[in-house]
Protein backbone atom coordinates (compact mmCIF):
# COMPACT_ATOMS: atom_id res chain seq x y z
CA UNK A 1 0.00 0.00 0.00
CA UNK A 2 1.40 2.99 -0.36
CA UNK A 3 1.81 5.81 2.78
CA UNK A 4 -1.28 8.29 2.33
CA UNK A 5 -0.23 12.19 2.02
CA UNK A 6 -1.92 15.46 2.80
CA UNK A 7 -1.23 18.71 0.24
CA UNK A 8 -2.80 21.27 2.45
CA UNK A 9 -3.35 24.24 -0.05
CA UNK A 10 -3.38 25.00 -3.69
CA UNK A 11 0.17 24.05 -5.73
CA UNK A 12 1.12 23.51 -8.97
CA UNK A 13 -0.69 20.28 -10.18
CA UNK A 14 2.26 18.83 -11.88
CA UNK A 15 3.84 18.83 -8.21
CA UNK A 16 0.75 17.02 -7.37
CA UNK A 17 0.94 14.33 -9.91
CA UNK A 18 4.48 13.75 -9.04
CA UNK A 19 3.46 12.75 -5.42
CA UNK A 20 0.60 11.11 -6.76
CA UNK A 21 2.98 8.39 -7.97
CA UNK A 22 4.52 7.40 -5.13
CA UNK A 23 1.87 8.60 -2.57
CA UNK A 24 -2.12 8.04 -2.04
CA UNK A 25 -2.71 11.98 -2.44
CA UNK A 26 -5.54 13.94 -0.43
CA UNK A 27 -5.01 17.35 -1.96
CA UNK A 28 -6.87 20.11 -0.74
CA UNK A 29 -7.07 22.47 -3.56
CA UNK A 30 -8.23 25.55 -1.94
CA UNK A 31 -6.38 28.79 -1.01
CA UNK A 32 -8.26 29.00 2.15
CA UNK A 33 -6.09 27.87 4.76
CA UNK A 34 -6.96 24.80 6.60
CA UNK A 35 -8.36 25.76 10.06
CA UNK A 36 -6.58 23.84 12.97
CA UNK A 37 -9.94 21.31 13.40
CA UNK A 38 -9.87 20.45 9.76
CA UNK A 39 -6.18 20.24 9.67
CA UNK A 40 -6.21 17.75 11.65
CA UNK A 41 -9.13 15.61 10.82
CA UNK A 42 -7.47 15.67 7.70
CA UNK A 43 -3.99 14.49 8.69
CA UNK A 44 -4.96 12.32 11.23
CA UNK A 45 -4.53 9.31 8.95
CA UNK A 46 -1.56 10.41 7.16
CA UNK A 47 2.15 9.36 6.65
CA UNK A 48 3.00 12.61 5.41
CA UNK A 49 2.45 16.13 5.27
CA UNK A 50 3.01 18.96 2.13
CA UNK A 51 2.49 22.52 3.77
CA UNK A 52 3.43 26.11 3.67
CA UNK A 53 4.61 28.71 6.55
CA UNK A 54 0.69 29.32 6.64
CA UNK A 55 -0.18 25.61 8.54
CA UNK A 56 0.33 25.71 12.34
CA UNK A 57 2.14 22.47 12.97
CA UNK A 58 1.60 22.01 17.04
CA UNK A 59 2.21 19.69 19.60
CA UNK A 60 -1.34 19.23 19.69
CA UNK A 61 -1.78 18.54 15.67
CA UNK A 62 0.76 16.52 16.31
CA UNK A 63 -0.26 14.02 18.93
CA UNK A 64 -3.56 13.83 17.14
CA UNK A 65 -1.73 12.31 14.15
CA UNK A 66 0.06 9.01 15.56
CA UNK A 67 1.15 7.77 11.45
CA UNK A 68 2.79 11.20 10.72
CA UNK A 69 6.10 10.91 9.80
CA UNK A 70 7.20 14.03 8.17
CA UNK A 71 6.47 17.77 7.44
CA UNK A 72 7.48 19.18 4.11
CA UNK A 73 7.18 22.43 4.10
CA UNK A 74 7.53 24.18 0.84
CA UNK A 75 8.85 27.70 2.93
CA UNK A 76 12.24 28.34 4.06
CA UNK A 77 10.58 29.84 7.42
CA UNK A 78 9.37 27.24 9.79
CA UNK A 79 7.87 29.61 12.59
CA UNK A 80 4.72 27.69 12.17
CA UNK A 81 5.92 24.84 13.34
CA UNK A 82 6.88 23.73 16.83
CA UNK A 83 9.73 21.97 15.92
CA UNK A 84 10.67 20.57 19.07
CA UNK A 85 7.27 18.57 19.39
CA UNK A 86 8.20 17.34 15.78
CA UNK A 87 11.56 15.83 16.89
CA UNK A 88 9.97 14.46 19.88
CA UNK A 89 7.61 12.59 18.28
CA UNK A 90 9.85 11.60 15.49
CA UNK A 91 8.19 13.71 13.24
CA UNK A 92 11.06 14.42 10.24
CA UNK A 93 10.58 18.57 9.55
CA UNK A 94 11.98 19.80 5.61
CA UNK A 95 12.51 23.36 4.95
CA UNK A 96 12.83 24.94 1.38
CA UNK A 97 16.13 27.07 1.47
CA UNK A 98 18.24 28.29 -0.89
CA UNK A 99 15.60 27.47 -4.23
CA UNK A 100 14.57 31.37 -3.07
CA UNK A 101 17.39 33.23 -1.63
CA UNK A 102 18.41 35.34 -5.16
CA UNK A 103 14.36 35.71 -6.00
CA UNK A 104 13.64 37.05 -2.27
CA UNK A 105 17.10 39.41 -2.55
CA UNK A 106 16.20 40.71 -5.85
CA UNK A 107 12.53 41.69 -3.97
CA UNK A 108 13.85 42.80 -0.93
CA UNK A 109 15.95 45.29 -3.32
CA UNK A 110 12.92 46.63 -5.30
CA UNK A 111 11.13 47.46 -2.03
CA UNK A 112 13.78 49.47 -0.73
CA UNK A 113 14.37 50.69 -3.94
CA UNK A 114 10.61 51.70 -4.10
CA UNK A 115 10.59 52.81 -0.08
CA UNK A 116 13.68 55.20 -0.67
CA UNK A 117 12.22 56.78 -4.02
CA UNK A 118 8.72 57.21 -3.04
CA UNK A 119 7.85 55.02 -6.03
CA UNK A 120 4.56 54.16 -4.94
CA UNK A 121 3.64 57.16 -2.57
CA UNK A 122 4.42 59.00 -6.22
CA UNK A 123 1.81 56.49 -8.59
CA UNK A 124 -1.06 57.21 -6.34
CA UNK A 125 -0.70 60.67 -6.64
CA UNK A 126 -0.13 60.36 -9.96
CA UNK A 127 -3.31 57.92 -10.39
CA UNK A 128 -5.09 60.43 -8.07
CA UNK A 129 -5.25 62.88 -10.83
CA UNK A 130 -2.77 65.36 -8.71
CA UNK A 131 -0.18 65.65 -10.90
CA UNK A 132 -0.55 69.44 -12.20
CA UNK A 133 3.21 70.56 -12.79
CA UNK A 134 6.80 69.01 -12.56
CA UNK A 135 8.48 70.65 -9.52
CA UNK A 136 12.11 70.11 -8.16
CA UNK A 137 11.16 68.55 -5.18
CA UNK A 138 8.44 66.14 -6.14
CA UNK A 139 8.35 63.01 -4.31
CA UNK A 140 12.76 63.74 -4.00
CA UNK A 141 14.13 60.83 -1.95
CA UNK A 142 17.10 59.41 -0.92
CA UNK A 143 19.90 58.11 -2.79
CA UNK A 144 21.01 54.04 -3.06
CA UNK A 145 23.47 54.06 -4.74
CA UNK A 146 26.91 55.04 -2.92
CA UNK A 147 25.16 54.94 0.24
CA UNK A 148 25.13 52.92 3.26
CA UNK A 149 23.13 49.72 3.13
CA UNK A 150 22.61 47.95 6.60
CA UNK A 151 21.51 44.13 7.20
CA UNK A 152 20.19 42.94 9.48
CA UNK A 153 20.83 38.80 9.64
CA UNK A 154 23.35 37.84 7.29
CA UNK A 155 22.18 34.20 6.28
CA UNK A 156 21.90 33.58 2.36
CA UNK A 157 19.15 36.17 1.84
CA UNK A 158 21.02 38.72 3.32
CA UNK A 159 24.29 38.33 1.72
CA UNK A 160 22.72 37.70 -1.80
CA UNK A 161 21.08 41.57 -0.67
CA UNK A 162 25.08 42.78 0.34
CA UNK A 163 25.60 41.79 -2.84
CA UNK A 164 23.41 43.80 -4.87
CA UNK A 165 24.05 46.67 -2.65
CA UNK A 166 27.63 46.31 -2.58
CA UNK A 167 28.55 45.24 -6.60
CA UNK A 168 25.83 46.61 -7.87
CA UNK A 169 25.07 49.91 -6.60
CA UNK A 170 28.13 51.05 -4.75
CA UNK A 171 26.82 50.76 -1.07
CA UNK A 172 28.71 50.32 1.78
CA UNK A 173 27.36 47.55 3.54
CA UNK A 174 27.26 46.96 7.59
CA UNK A 175 25.54 44.16 8.65
CA UNK A 176 24.41 42.72 12.27
CA UNK A 177 24.36 39.05 13.00
CA UNK A 178 24.54 36.67 15.73
CA UNK A 179 27.88 34.82 14.13
CA UNK A 180 30.00 37.11 11.46
CA UNK A 181 31.19 35.95 8.49
CA UNK A 182 34.45 34.64 7.47
CA UNK A 183 37.30 37.49 6.24
CA UNK A 184 36.62 35.54 3.15
CA UNK A 185 32.94 35.83 2.81
CA UNK A 186 32.69 39.43 3.67
CA UNK A 187 36.63 41.01 1.69
CA UNK A 188 34.67 41.06 -1.59
CA UNK A 189 31.52 42.84 -0.09
CA UNK A 190 33.63 45.26 1.57
CA UNK A 191 31.03 44.10 4.61
CA UNK A 192 31.70 45.12 8.04
CA UNK A 193 29.97 43.47 11.48
CA UNK A 194 28.95 46.18 13.66
CA UNK A 195 26.88 46.02 17.19
CA UNK A 196 23.03 46.20 16.63
CA UNK A 197 23.25 49.95 17.57
CA UNK A 198 25.67 50.84 15.42
CA UNK A 199 23.87 49.32 12.35
CA UNK A 200 20.87 50.92 13.28
CA UNK A 201 22.40 54.68 13.62
CA UNK A 202 24.85 53.90 10.47
CA UNK A 203 22.15 52.42 8.06
CA UNK A 204 20.69 54.65 5.49
CA UNK A 205 18.72 51.59 4.56
CA UNK A 206 17.97 48.79 6.71
CA UNK A 207 16.90 45.60 5.80
CA UNK A 208 15.75 43.39 8.14
CA UNK A 209 15.83 39.66 7.55
CA UNK A 210 16.44 37.89 10.03
CA UNK A 211 14.33 34.57 11.26
CA UNK A 212 11.21 34.95 13.18
CA UNK A 213 12.15 32.91 16.72
CA UNK A 214 11.11 33.98 20.19
CA UNK A 215 14.57 35.73 20.69
CA UNK A 216 13.68 37.97 17.39
CA UNK A 217 10.48 39.16 18.23
CA UNK A 218 9.93 43.08 18.32
CA UNK A 219 13.64 42.74 17.68
CA UNK A 220 13.12 46.28 16.77
CA UNK A 221 10.99 48.34 18.87
CA UNK A 222 10.77 52.55 19.57
CA UNK A 223 14.17 53.10 21.40
CA UNK A 224 15.89 51.23 17.96
CA UNK A 225 14.13 53.03 15.35
CA UNK A 226 15.00 56.46 17.57
CA UNK A 227 18.36 55.42 16.61
CA UNK A 228 17.74 55.81 12.95
CA UNK A 229 18.20 58.72 10.59
CA UNK A 230 15.30 60.51 10.04
CA UNK A 231 15.93 60.34 6.56
CA UNK A 232 16.74 56.27 6.72
CA UNK A 233 14.60 53.62 5.34
CA UNK A 234 13.28 50.50 7.00
CA UNK A 235 12.19 47.59 5.36
CA UNK A 236 11.12 44.35 6.20
CA UNK A 237 11.05 41.06 4.21
CA UNK A 238 11.56 38.76 7.50
CA UNK A 239 8.35 38.10 9.04
CA UNK A 240 5.77 41.12 10.72
CA UNK A 241 6.47 39.91 14.51
CA UNK A 242 10.19 41.00 14.25
CA UNK A 243 9.40 44.62 14.47
CA UNK A 244 7.05 46.36 16.72
CA UNK A 245 4.34 48.03 13.88
CA UNK A 246 2.97 50.36 15.61
CA UNK A 247 6.29 51.97 17.44
CA UNK A 248 7.04 52.02 13.47
CA UNK A 249 3.76 53.67 12.35
CA UNK A 250 4.77 56.39 15.31
CA UNK A 251 8.34 57.03 13.92
CA UNK A 252 6.99 56.88 9.88
CA UNK A 253 4.01 59.53 10.72
CA UNK A 254 6.16 61.79 12.99
CA UNK A 255 8.69 61.76 10.01
CA UNK A 256 11.27 60.42 12.39
CA UNK A 257 12.37 57.69 10.00
CA UNK A 258 11.97 58.48 6.35
CA UNK A 259 9.94 55.61 4.68
CA UNK A 260 9.72 51.94 5.18
CA UNK A 261 8.83 49.16 2.74
CA UNK A 262 6.96 46.06 4.30
CA UNK A 263 6.46 42.46 2.94
CA UNK A 264 5.24 41.21 6.25
CA UNK A 265 2.98 41.80 8.83
CA UNK A 266 2.36 40.76 12.23
CA UNK A 267 -1.12 39.78 11.77
CA UNK A 268 -1.18 38.94 8.33
CA UNK A 269 -3.38 38.92 6.44
CA UNK A 270 -4.39 41.46 8.42
CA UNK A 271 -2.02 44.78 8.03
CA UNK A 272 -2.09 46.99 11.02
CA UNK A 273 -4.91 50.09 10.15
CA UNK A 274 -1.66 52.55 11.39
CA UNK A 275 0.58 51.69 8.13
CA UNK A 276 -2.48 51.57 6.03
CA UNK A 277 -3.03 55.47 6.91
CA UNK A 278 0.24 56.22 6.09
CA UNK A 279 1.82 57.34 2.58
CA UNK A 280 5.46 57.04 2.91
CA UNK A 281 5.57 53.17 3.63
CA UNK A 282 4.91 50.61 0.72
CA UNK A 283 2.94 47.79 1.62
CA UNK A 284 2.83 44.22 -0.71
CA UNK A 285 1.28 41.04 0.55
CA UNK A 286 4.15 38.41 1.38
CA UNK A 287 5.17 37.87 -2.03
CA UNK A 288 9.00 38.17 -1.32
CA UNK A 289 9.68 34.89 -3.27
CA UNK A 290 7.28 35.14 -5.70
CA UNK A 291 8.22 34.64 -8.74
CA UNK A 292 6.48 31.97 -10.53
CA UNK A 293 10.05 29.72 -11.47
CA UNK A 294 11.14 29.99 -7.76
CA UNK A 295 7.74 29.32 -6.16
CA UNK A 296 7.73 26.65 -8.67
CA UNK A 297 11.33 25.37 -7.24
CA UNK A 298 10.19 25.89 -3.59
CA UNK A 299 7.27 23.24 -4.11
CA UNK A 300 9.27 20.80 -6.21
CA UNK A 301 11.92 20.80 -3.26
CA UNK A 302 9.31 20.27 -0.50
CA UNK A 303 7.66 17.41 -3.11
CA UNK A 304 11.28 15.68 -3.40
CA UNK A 305 11.79 15.89 0.41
CA UNK A 306 8.67 14.37 1.05
CA UNK A 307 9.33 11.42 -1.48
CA UNK A 308 12.85 10.73 -0.01
CA UNK A 309 11.41 11.15 3.93
CA UNK A 310 8.95 8.13 3.03
CA UNK A 311 10.26 5.94 0.53
CA UNK A 312 13.61 5.81 2.19
CA UNK A 313 15.50 8.44 -0.06
CA UNK A 314 18.09 10.96 0.89
CA UNK A 315 16.41 14.13 2.15
CA UNK A 316 17.77 17.11 0.65
CA UNK A 317 16.90 19.82 3.59
CA UNK A 318 16.02 18.57 6.86
CA UNK A 319 15.50 21.16 9.55
CA UNK A 320 15.75 18.65 12.38
CA UNK A 321 17.08 15.31 11.16
CA UNK A 322 20.22 15.29 13.05
CA UNK A 323 18.39 15.15 15.95
CA UNK A 324 16.31 12.66 14.74
CA UNK A 325 18.86 10.71 13.97
CA UNK A 326 20.57 11.02 17.30
C1 LIG B 1 9.35 31.72 3.25
O1 LIG B 1 9.69 30.84 2.45
O2 LIG B 1 9.51 31.61 4.47
C2 LIG B 1 8.70 32.93 2.69
O3 LIG B 1 8.53 33.92 3.64
C3 LIG B 1 7.37 32.56 2.08
O4 LIG B 1 6.46 32.33 3.11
Amino acid sequence: MKPKVLIARRIFPDVVARLREHFEVEWYDENEPLTPAQLQRRLADKHGLFASGTEQITAELLDACPELKAVCLMTVGYNNVDVAACTALGVLLTNAPDVLTETTADFGFALMMAAARRISESEHFLRRGDWTQWRVDLFAGADIHGSTLGILGMGRIGQAIARRGALGFGMQVIYHNRSRLSPEQEAPLGAQWVSKQELLSRADHLVIVVPYTPESHHLIQAQDLALMKRSATLTNIARGGVVDEDALAQALGEGRLAAAGLDVFEGEPTVNPRLLALNNVVLTPHIASASVPTRRAMCNLAADNLIAALTGGQVLTAVNGRELAA
